[in-house]
């Protein structure tokens, strides 16, 4: 008989929460019960699972009893506070906030990359950035051939990464400039409705995002090539919810474009998007809703020997965050690693 398990979404009516909903569903994950937690904001607030209208509770300290799973995205402050007390109360924790990815005790999964980094588990497992991921996706069938040694990435991130708000917040935009009104800026500090501008985290003193630090950084760890170098600079631009990146890989040897396209035609996660008489390549509009990572544009670097060229879109909601996930939900069953003592207690008696 299948095992069914009991889950929380701790962030469940963000733009990543409802996505994660509507996955358990449609890949029928063995749900045994299902608890849909947020912040006192949207307590009552009803969101439908299977047909059913299930209630949106606060998160709270009893909250996390008799769960056996909670998929988190409400943001790295409240990851911090409650995923240590999920974990007590017998939980595995798949957070998509970046509180803990760079913690050496939790692994950083992206199923097609690392999947067996689960198996080290202590009770909390990160899921990467979005960039990081949708450029792991497509980039790990190359690295196994011929291995990277530097990246070059160029970012253009939709709306959704800021979340729900924001994405509402760029269509009002949009609809204000045309009326010829003043767009509201709230969730962002600029306009993005026909606009774009650096992505809105903090820099460093080297003048780097976080977002560009955690393409470097995350790569790194997922990778287990803590000398990969890495450069990135990301950029928001005014589409909804799939990023898109252009990255420039460098190899020790040439790379064969026919092999690299043979590779990622196959790969895992991966779908080819080329029709060069065309112009057809990746685009975020076709991207949005699809699991895959779309691949195209890849070309031999003009300007280096071992260079190579690629293009992709990615769904930043699906598979940049909440797909990843239950991916990684699923490979933990897959694994018997849920419902079973976390690695640092097994052999206790
Ligand atoms: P709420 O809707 O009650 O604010 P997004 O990334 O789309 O902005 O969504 C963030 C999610 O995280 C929402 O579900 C939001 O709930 C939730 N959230 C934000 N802050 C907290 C908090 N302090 N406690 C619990 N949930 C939170």
């Amino acid at each position: 008989m299948e095992q069914l398990y009991r889950v929380a979404i701790l962030g469940a009516t963000g733009a990543v929460g409802t996505e994660l909903l509507q996955l358990l569903e449609a890949r029928n994950f063995p749900v045994q019960a299902l608890k849909l937690l947020a912040s006192e904001r949207s307590a009552g607030q009803h969101l439908s699972f299977k047909g059913e209208a299930i209630q949106v509770e606060a998160v709270s300290e009893s909250a996390f009893q008799n769960i056996d799973l909670v998929l988190a995205s409400a943001g790295g402050h409240t990851a911090k506070l409650w995923a240590p007390k999920a974990v007590a109360a017998g939980a595995v924790v798949i957070d998509n906030s970046s509180a803990f990815r760079m913690d050496p005790s939790v692994p950083l999964v992206v199923p097609e990359v690392n999947p067996d980094a689960v198996m080290t588990h202590q009770g909390i497992i990160a899921n990467p950035n979005c960039t990081t991921i949708l450029m792991s996706v497509a980039i790990w069938p190359l690295h196994q051939v011929q291995p990277i040694r530097r990246i070059v990435a160029a970012t253009y991130q939709s709306a959704s990464g800021a979340g729900a708000k924001a994405m509402a917040e760029v269509q009002a935009q949009a609809q204000a400039i045309l009326n010829g009104e003043v767009p509201p800026t709230e969730a962002f500090p600029y306009p993005l409705a026909f606009n774009l501008f650096a992505h809105n985290s903090p820099l460093n003193a080297q003048g780097y995002c976080q977002e560009e630090m955690k393409m470097v950084l995350e790569t790194r760890k997922i990778f287990g090539a803590p000398e990969l170098r890495v450069t990135a600079t990301c950029i928001r631009v005014p589409v909804l919810r799939a990023h898109s990146e252009a990255l420039n890989l460098e190899f020790d040897q040439p790379f064969d474009v026919a092999q690299a396209r043979m590779l990622l035609a196959e790969a895992s996660g991966v779908k080819l998007v080329e029709d060069w008489q065309a112009n057809y390549f990746p685009m975020p509009m076709e991207a949005s809703g699809q699991d895959e990572v779309l691949v195209g544009r890849i070309r031999q670097d003009l300007s280096h020997p071992c260079g190579l060229e690629l293009w992709l879109s990615g769904d930043q909601i699906r598979k940049g965050a909440a797909l990843n996930a239950v991916q990684i939900a699923e490979l933990l069953i897959a694994r018997r690693q849920l419902g079973a003592a976390p690695a640092s207690l097994s052999g206790l008696c």
